[in-house]
């Protein structure tokens, strides 16, 4: 519509638009990224052995080695009814996220940290 103006935009403008465009794409596609997620499945020291520290160091290891690959968020689900295992969980700063049931009428715990 007026040509007139369209050195002056390139000179004034187009750098500064372009930019913010390219930061802009640039941020939606980190956050359209999926969150690495860590899935604790099994942890069980035998009986004659718990309460020693050993679980402890094996979910700690587990969230370490987690963070050296960029591991997020982490989650696992333990038996509602086991409720040294969430006691466990809870002294190792996971929470309670969710409470579920499956599809066999088990109930579960969902944890974070
Ligand atoms: C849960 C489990 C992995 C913990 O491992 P562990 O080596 O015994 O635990 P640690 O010695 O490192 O930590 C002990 C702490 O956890 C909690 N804890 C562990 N077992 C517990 C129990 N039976 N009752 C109450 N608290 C318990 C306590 O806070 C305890 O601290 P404390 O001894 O100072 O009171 C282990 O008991 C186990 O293998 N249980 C059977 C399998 C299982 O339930 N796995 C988890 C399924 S998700």
């Amino acid at each position: 519509m007026r040509p007139q103006i369209v050195p002056r935009f390139v000179r004034t403008r187009l750098r500064k638009y372009g930019r913010a465009i390219r930061l802009s794409v640039h941020r939606n596609a980190r956050s359209q990224r999926p969150r690495r997620l860590g899935v604790l499945h099994h942890i069980a020291i035998t009986s004659t052995k718990q309460r020693c520290g050993l679980g402890s160091e094996l979910v700690s290891k587990f969230v370490s080695i987690g963070q050296i690959h960029s591991v997020e968020a982490f989650q696992l689900l333990t038996h509602t009814s086991n409720q040294s295992a969430k006691r466990f969980y809870l002294k190792h700063g996971w929470s309670v996220k969710d409470e579920i049931s499956d599809n066999d009428g088990e109930e579960w715990v969902l944890m974070t940290c």
